[in-house]
């Protein structure tokens, strides 16, 4: 069996990291990894090959900084071009971004089945670049790999019973990736040293939504309510470009500390040891609960919805009151994180085998 698949933005070079692993592990099956190029710094892309040991991509289309419609045109023209000479037997795409939508409709298009891991999450905000990606990418999918209980329930209220496609529940591949990499965080990381943290004396915060950078009302918001937080307890931000080109634009200094984006085993020493999480990534609210540590998200809606049904989460929009409020709520409260909610750790395997089972 021949997997063709594509990555392109942060989270799924983790994601690849530990479907990649499985894969190798399997006799018969061989990965094609295409980049579409949409990440680019090298700490935006390179470090997570280097360290985590992703097969290097066969091809990097280069397609970055573009608009929305410019930016997955291209990609489809060019994804179009490789599955002509790589004709695999099965296209795999992650998640929810440009590069995810792109692979699904060049592979479609001519017939080559789609598998779409992290398939059924949901927001019910149909202005996230996002929801447009993930709802469209799901429908044309074959094989739909659910990582939650509440992802298949949102496929099966949409009536995908009556479509012909595979729903399977997964478990995540990130809960893959952070059983792997917790320990190797733990030996090799310097990142607490160097920026001079002490465990549990710091929130590890992240902001890089369109909904919030884009909009200057929700960044000054964000940014107002971190620097009232910093003045308490060390808010630490590894800033994603996006983040630091608008700051910059807008001559924003904030108060809190300011770090270039990390690798995943730094990223993972960081989430591990901190007091407190406050976000608007996605793959950063599950890691937080890997590591149980609660979180803030700086979102309305959250697609990882059991984690706020269970008290481990709470979302406060852009909005500077709410982010305090959740602040407070959240910095000391116990939790028990015993319950599983991402599966057992083998969600790349089962889905190989499934794949294998096809
Ligand atoms: C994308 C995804 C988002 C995901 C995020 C993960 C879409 C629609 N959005 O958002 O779902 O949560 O990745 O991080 O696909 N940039 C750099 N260097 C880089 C990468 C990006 O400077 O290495 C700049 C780009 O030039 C652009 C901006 O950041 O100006 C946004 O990049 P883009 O890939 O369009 O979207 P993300 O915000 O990264
Ligand atoms: N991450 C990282 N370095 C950073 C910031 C994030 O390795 O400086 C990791 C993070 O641990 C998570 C993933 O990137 O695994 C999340 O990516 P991001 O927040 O960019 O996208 P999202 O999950 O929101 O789509």
């Amino acid at each position: 069996m021949k997997i063709l698949t594509i990555v392109g933005a942060r989270p799924q070079f983790i994601k690849a990291s530990a479907f990649s692993r499985a894969v190798k592990s399997f006799a018969g099956v061989e990965e094609v990894i295409v980049h579409t190029g949409q990440h680019f710094d090298k700490n935006m892309s390179d470090i997570f090959f280097d360290e985590m040991e992703i097969p290097t991509p066969k091809y990097n289309l280069e397609i970055h900084s573009l608009s929305h419609g410019a930016m997955t045109g291209r990609m489809i023209e060019e994804i179009e071009k490789v599955l002509v000479i790589e004709k695999p037997d099965v296209l795999l795409v992650y998640g929810d971004t440009n590069s995810t939508l792109a692979g699904a409709l060049a592979a479609k298009k001519m017939h080559i089945k789609v598998a779409h891991v992290e398939a059924g999450l949901r927001s019910f905000n149909m202005r996230m670049p996002e929801e447009v990606n993930r709802i469209l990418t799901d429908r044309i999918s074959d094989y739909l790999f659910c990582p939650t209980d509440t992802a298949v329930k949102n496929l099966t209220n949409e009536g995908y019973a009556n479509i012909p496609c595979d729903v399977v529940r997964t478990g995540d591949v990130m809960y893959d990736a952070a059983l792997f990499y917790a320990k190797k965080a733990e030996v090799s990381s310097t990142v607490l040293a160097d920026l001079g943290v002490a465990k549990n004396e710091y929130v590890l915060a992240t902001i890089h939504r369109q909904e919030n950078t884009d909009d200057e009302h929700n960044l000054k918001n964000i940014v107002s309510a971190l620097n009232e937080i910093n003045a308490r307890v060390r808010v630490v931000i590894p800033l994603h470009p996006r983040t630091r080109k608008i700051l910059e634009q807008q001559g924003v200094t904030p108060e809190f500390t300011i770090i270039d984006p990390v690798g995943y085993i730094d990223m993972v020493q960081l989430t591990a040891n901190a007091k407190l999480v406050m976000t608007d990534s996605g793959g950063l609210q599950k890691e937080a609960f890997f590591f149980q540590k609660n979180c803030v998200t700086m979102r309305e809606q959250t697609e990882w919805i059991e984690l706020v049904e269970n008290g481990f989460n709470v979302t406060t929009g852009a909005v500077k009151e709410k982010i305090l409020e959740g602040f407070n709520t959240m910095l000391n409260k116990q939790n028990d994180f015993s319950v599983n909610l991402y599966g057992t750790g083998n969600a790349s395997a089962e889905i190989v085998e499934h794949l294998l089972r096809r």
